[in-house]
């Protein structure tokens, strides 16, 4: 099948490697003629046609930076009928006949329903730093992630350890623990409250009196964001009352871990995934999404990757058990 044109976007919150998987979509594009729009601010942009025609010579130097140039958005109006057909008659004023969205879950559930409404093939390329995509074992923006958060937790450790004190360190991730499980055993942590595990305030104190008498001297608790879990300042106030000789701090990691340079594994991934994309559409594939397992490129629909949950490493959480204190 021929595209002649296609369009690029991204959407939801953003990642580090975004602009890497642009790059890599605009330069496969000129190397198989094909025209690349990009489209600003996700599908908000393409509701309100804010596209501009991308050259190799528009995603220079921009490899290694943070962010996404196209800038990103969650859009209300594509939820609704009139808003996805605004967007249809923009693909129509351009002519693309593919388009590749780089972003999370609620990005390709958009899709699915777009592209079941309207002929244009969609690639899904998963850039998310919570990693909670299911047919793929890493998303764009993870790595870098989880790196900007040991950084942060080894500095926190630090001033924990001269002042003799116990930190409740918050992670994003929404529903998800991937950031927090696996910061948490890179940083020795006391604990990890994570969703995708049972606890209780029980197991929590036990955890914290063992880390004491053992003299731990890292004293900290790894908490990811999210509604089940309950808020960390709770957290930190119930042991405050349990351990009222201690001296309990809490730190909110919050946006710092959506920033800075892409690593050296989310560039590689990122510019994979962004000739694979190109090339799918070449290949007429349709409504996928492409991921990596076990070090190859793979493809899930759009409808079992937003249906199914992605696991988190079982040995993983084994190894918290084992080591944490
Ligand atoms: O999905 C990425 C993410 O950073 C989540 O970890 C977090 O819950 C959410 O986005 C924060 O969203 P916002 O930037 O809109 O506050």
């Amino acid at each position: 099948m021929g595209v002649e044109k296609l369009g690029v976007m991204t959407s939801g919150g953003d990642s580090p490697g975004m602009n890497a998987a642009i790059r890599a979509v605009v330069h496969t594009a000129a190397q198989y003629e094909i025209q690349c729009f990009g489209i600003r601010l996700g599908y908000k942009g393409l509701i309100e046609g804010d596209v501009l025609e991308l050259e190799t010579k528009d995603v220079r130097n921009i490899l290694h930076r943070g962010g996404t140039f196209l800038k990103t958005a969650r859009s209300d109006k594509f939820r609704t009928f009139e808003g996805r057909k605004k967007a249809y008659e923009n693909i129509q004023k351009y002519k693309m006949e593919g388009l590749i969205i780089i972003g999370g879950d609620g990005s390709f559930t958009g899709a699915k329903v777009f592209g079941s409404e309207y002929d244009i093939p969609i690639i899904g390329i998963p850039g998310t730093i919570d990693n909670d995509i299911y047919g793929t074992d890493f998303t764009v923006g993870y790595d870098t992630a989880l790196n900007t958060v040991v950084n942060v937790i080894d500095k926190i450790v630090d001033t924990a350890t001269s002042h003799n004190r116990l930190f409740f360190i918050e992670v994003m991730g929404r529903d998800s623990g991937f950031i927090a499980l696996n910061s948490g055993i890179a940083t020795g942590a006391l604990d990890i409250l994570i969703p995708e595990k049972d606890y209780t305030l029980d197991k929590l104190f036990s955890s914290v009196e063992r880390g004491s008498n053992q003299g731990k001297s890292s004293r900290i608790i790894v908490v990811a964001e999210g509604k089940k879990l309950g808020r960390v300042y709770a957290l930190a106030k119930a042991t405050q009352i349990k351990f009222p000789y201690y001296d309990i701090r809490v730190s909110i990691l919050g946006h710092v871990q959506r920033g800075g340079n892409p690593s050296c594994y989310d560039r590689v991934l990122a510019s994979r995934f962004g000739v694979e994309a190109v090339e799918a559409l070449l290949h007429g594939k349709r409504e996928v999404l492409i991921g990596i397992r076990s070090g190859k490129i793979i493809f899930t629909t759009f409808e079992e990757a937003i249906q199914k949950q992605k696991e988190i490493n079982k040995d993983i959480i084994k190894i918290l058990d084992v080591i944490s204190v």
